[in-house]
């Protein structure tokens, strides 16, 4: 039993007719940590947090979790941090993806069961922010989210170099034959040197600047880069905003609206963010019940500007987007396009966030409205008949010339398939082919991986190759660039019209007319579908839980069984 009354330790006791012994009994383990009364009769701030020797972006999590504590107890509170899983971007098999759901079950779960008036949430690379999210808007506590802040570019012979942008293109190079073995391994030394996640407008950046366009950060703190001051006064000044919260119990279904949602698809669509961020900001808005329309990203598209220059899409880091003026300048452009009576965590409304300019910004990184770096947003929903339910082009890292044209496909039935035959010298493949990869969507086995960004066959690289049309219903990593068009919906493995395609056929792309079509008579798709079988689903554990009830890229990629009911 609970009483939601209570406060502090008393908060959630599990108890069978006799509450005082229950508390009696909490507060008599809690001292065995050494607490004074006084701290233990405080409101209680949980710092839900995703350090790990398995995660090298939240290597400084000790230090700014310190900071928080200190926050937290300087405004009265008692901090009581906790792990939960960690979702280390690369180390994880076969993605983070798929245990992104798990580990927003796990915070969801933690930070309602246990004593908890507010809480902080710590994380950063990719999967961890919007899990947190997800975990937090379930769980419907108060909560406010710090993220780890980008790590720092370092050089290599006179060029800046950050992850993961630039592993790419350097491996790119390598594959091509421009560089050799021993140049490659000088890079890999040099990508990622800091504390921090990766240095580019990929999915942690653009996930960061999503949680501070929904209010749920203290502003200005999204881009902060990890090893700066700065971030260590953001955490402690974090922990003293989770005090006024626990007093306030401002909680995010108040924040995260269906209003502060379309600010967040603004935002992503400004930054030329990363095209995950659609699955992840669809999943955290369904667990407070709202729907993310891909129509209404095309319209938004449409009618928002791409403000900043940064990597993978244009030429700086994310240090110097912050140097440049960092989330607070490009909110205050967009304010006209923004709702700005939207809650924040802090208790103001993003209009008051917002009600003073900022003293100074880079234009060269940060543009005003008036004067964009693109007109139109960085990135468009397709539609059409391989894409029933939707596709996603990341058009400001694409190759407009390859925008409006039809191509013949070249079929790679998954993942595995494709890395057996794509850089085989006898493959029969010319750079205007549209390379097809199926099942390797969210029910697949895969977890929906970010093999979306197809390599150019090595024959074509070698060539001097850099792009060619690519089409999946995989996802692309945040800090990738081509013309690669991910998440087609309904996905292979579930029969949808990508499981019907074969090398051969033509295939009409028209980003202007945000259609993708297979263009494949009627009858012979009805024989082909006749011939189709499903995969074999995975035999057991969260495997085999994440195959059966993960929902379409369209919904977020959530279990079906997490989502709220519509708002
Ligand atoms: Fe953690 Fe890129 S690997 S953010």
């Amino acid at each position: 039993m609970s009483n939601d009354a209570d406060r502090g330790l008393a908060r959630g006791l599990t108890h069978y007719g006799d509450g005082g012994f229950a508390l009696y009994l909490r507060r008599s383990f809690a001292r065995s940590m050494g607490y004074s009364s006084a701290l233990l009769a405080r409101p209680t701030v949980g710092i839900c947090h995703a350090a790990s020797d398995l995660n090298n972006c939240h290597r400084h999590f000790p230090e700014l979790i310190e900071a928080v504590k200190r926050g937290v107890l300087t405004a009265g509170g008692l901090p009581l941090a906790f792990p939960t899983i960690s979702l280390g971007e690369v180390f994880l098999h076969p993605t983070s993806l798929m245990y992104r759901n798990l580990m927003a079950m796990d915070v969801e779960e933690m930070c309602r069961a246990q004593p908890l008036d507010a809480v902080v949430l710590v994380g950063g690379c990719d999967k961890t922010v919007p899990a947190q999210l997800m975990g937090a808007a379930s769980a419907n506590v108060p909560a406010v989210q710090l993220v780890a802040g980008p790590m720092m570019s370092a050089r290599h012979e006179g060029e800046r170099l950050g992850a993961c942008t630039d592993c790419r293109r350097f491996w790119a190079r390598f594959r091509g034959g421009e560089i050799d073995r021993a140049a490659i391994d000088r890079v890999e030394t040099r990508l990622a040197t800091t504390a921090g996640t990766c240095a580019v407008m990929g999915t942690a950046s653009t996930m960061a600047c999503i949680a501070e366009a929904l209010g749920m950060t203290l502003p200005g703190t999204a881009a902060i880069p990890a090893v700066h001051a700065d971030r260590l006064r953001a955490g402690e000044e974090t922990g003293r905003g989770a005090v006024a919260l626990a007093a306030s119990r401002l909680t995010p279904d108040r924040i995260v609206t269906a209003k502060s949602i379309e600010n967040a698809l603004t935002v992503l669509l400004a930054i030329g963010g990363s095209t995950n961020a659609i699955i992840h900001l669809t999943a955290i808005a369904g667990r407070l019940g709202v729907r993310v329309s891909l129509a209404r990203l095309n319209e938004l598209s449409d009618a928002t500007p791409v403000l900043v220059d940064l990597k993978p899409t244009g030429s700086h880091y994310m240090e110097d987007f912050f140097a440049a003026g960092g989330m607070s300048a490009v909110l205050h452009e967009l304010k006209p396009l923004l709702h700005l009576d939207c809650m924040t965590v802090t208790g103001e409304t993003l209009g008051d966030r917002l009600a003073v300019p900022p003293e100074w910004v880079d234009r060269a990184v940060i543009r005003p409205l008036a004067q964009p770096f693109h007109a139109v947003g960085g990135l468009v929903a397709l539609f059409g008949t391989l894409a029933p339910n939707g596709a996603i082009l990341k058009r400001a890292a694409a190759s407009a010339d390859r925008f409006e044209r039809a191509g013949r496909a070249l079929v790679f039935t998954s993942p595995a398939d494709l890395a057996a035959r794509i850089d085989d010298s006898s493959l029969d493949v010319w750079p205007d082919d549209f390379l097809v990869m199926q099942n390797a969507g969210p029910t697949s086995g895969y977890g929906m991986p970010e093999a979306g960004y197809l390599p150019i066959p090595a024959k074509l690289a070698r060539a001097g190759v850099k792009d060619m049309v690519r089409i999946s219903d995989a996802r692309m990593s945040g800090t990738a660039y081509g013309t690669v068009v991910l998440h087609v919906s309904p996905e292979a493995a579930l029969g949808g019209p990508l499981a019907l395609v074969r090398t051969g056929d033509r295939i009409r792309l028209s980003v202007r007319e945000r259609r993708l079509d297979l263009e494949v008579d009627a009858a012979e798709l009805t024989r082909r579908r006749a011939e189709w079988r499903p995969l074999s689903p995975p035999a057991r554990g969260y495997q085999r839980l994440y195959a059966e009830r993960v929902l379409q890229a369209e919904d977020g990629c959530d279990f079906d069984f997490l989502r709220a009911a519509q708002r």
